[in-house]
């Protein structure tokens, strides 16, 4: 976690903003612009990620990334680590009139947990209504890029892949599949970004959509 901070004092509550997509879409430059986006304009922002944001939390990312373990494990698993970061950082954060900028959330766990591994959606929504009660993200910003371009890049980094980055083609093409089902329900919320484009024209649909949007 981070914290770019801004001597202004806030009184009203901040907003909290999420990046979502499958695995190699190319998200994480265009959080770290939106934060300094934000900053730039004399808000203080907590840049965060899942799972994970906390010391428990990190904690569980590693079991989750590295360790085998039951389907529902591994979602119920998600939706602890987020419950930790909810109570320890982003609900005080945006009670203090921070922002919130966070690689990834619940809309996670229905593309992955639910598209890609293929549990009962119902039983997230339950999971969500008991861990963030009404609280959704503000704005979300899904990556959008075929599979296949998605795992040339991974490849080209050259790294060991975790248990996610590890599944085969189908599994990304329902997590994609799932995450576009996602923001059809919400399309106010979720802005799709066409990944397989210059970082030059994301960026700038991306902060024209956080001015527009948020500021
Ligand atoms: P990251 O590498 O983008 O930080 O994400 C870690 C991995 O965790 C990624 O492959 C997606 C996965 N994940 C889930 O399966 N469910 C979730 O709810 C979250 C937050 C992440």
């Amino acid at each position: 976690m981070s914290v770019e901070k801004n001597n202004a004092s806030n009184t009203k509550r901040g907003k909290f903003i999420t990046f979502e997509g499958i695995d190699g879409a190319g998200k994480s430059s265009h959080i770290v612009g939106v934060a300094a986006l934000l900053a730039s304009r004399g808000l203080t922002v907590i840049s965060t990620r899942e799972p994970g944001g906390t010391p428990l939390g990190e904690k569980l990312r590693e079991l989750l990334l590295h360790e085998i373990m039951h389907l529902e494990t591994e979602a119920l698993l998600m939706f602890a680590a987020r419950r930790e970061h909810l109570a320890q950082v982003i609900e005080p954060a945006l009670a203090r009139g921070d922002w919130v900028v966070c690689d990834r959330f619940s809309d996670a766990t229905y593309a992955y947990q639910g598209g890609g591994r293929g549990l009962d959606k119902i039983k997230f929504a339950e999971l969500e209504q008991w861990v963030h009660g009404h609280l959704q993200p503000d704005l979300t910003f899904l990556f959008d890029l075929p599979p296949a371009i998605a795992g040339e890049r991974i490849a080209a980094q050259g790294r060991t892949l975790d248990r996610f980055e590890q599944e085969h083609a189908d599994f990304h093409v329902r997590v994609r599949q799932a995450y576009l089902e996602r923001a059809e329900q919400a399309p106010q919320r979720i802005i799709v970004i066409n990944a397989d484009q210059t970082l030059e024209n994301i960026k700038n649909k991306i902060e024209l959509t956080v001015i527009t949007n948020c500021l």
